[in-house]
């Protein structure tokens, strides 16, 4: 497909689970747009797996890089950013993501958000705030306290349940065509 001219990064928000790298990474295959993890940048920067971080350093520590990484790559445009579920929790982050790029929130139950999560072994090296007790009940309360703040902070809202990575990205990148 040929390279799409638009200034603005597409940036996916969302929970763990909803698919933001996957489906950020087909994105930016298919509009040959640079593709930025934050939490793979993280990783890259530290070394150390997110878990790790938490535990060494702790959260507001993670924050702080999490918000320096975003700092540091959205300013540029024109790529595709998927940004760790907490990013949005921080106003800085919000405005700076906000100013420089189109906002899509990946919304789906809890169900789909559970099973895609387990789908990879190794979730609980990058997901400290979901692996201890009950993920049921962590993924319940964290969509109680963001869901509002992720919708309020998107310019659109994609349902994500029951379709593949494929369809979720290709809704994304036709609302970002028009
Ligand atoms: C977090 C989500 C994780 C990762 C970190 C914190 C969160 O990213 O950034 O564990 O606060 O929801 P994913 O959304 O890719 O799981």
């Amino acid at each position: 497909m040929s390279k799409v001219i638009n200034l603005k990064n597409i940036v996916l928000i969302g929970m763990s689970g909803a698919g933001k790298t996957v489906v950020g990474q087909y994105i930016s295959n298919k509009l040959n747009m640079e593709f930025v993890d934050t939490d793979d940048i993280i990783l890259q920067k530290t070394g150390k797996t997110i878990k790790d971080i938490f535990e060494k350093f702790g959260e507001e520590y993670f924050r702080q890089l999490e918000s320096q990484v975003i700092l540091e790559n959205c300013l540029e445009g024109n790529k595709v950013i998927s940004t760790g579920g907490g990013a949005i929790l921080k106003d800085i982050n919000r405005k700076a993501l906000k100013e420089n790029g189109i906002l899509y929130f990946l919304k789906g139950t809890i169900e789909t958000l559970i099973s895609n999560i387990q789908s990879s072994p190794s979730w609980k090296n990058h997901r400290p705030l979901l692996n201890k007790g009950s993920l049921y009940d962590n993924m319940q309360n964290m969509i109680r306290d963001r869901y509002k703040l992720y919708e309020e902070s998107a310019d659109y809202i994609i349902d994500i349940d029951n379709k593949s990575i494929n369809e979720i990205g290709d809704e994304i990148i036709f609302i970002f065509k028009q």
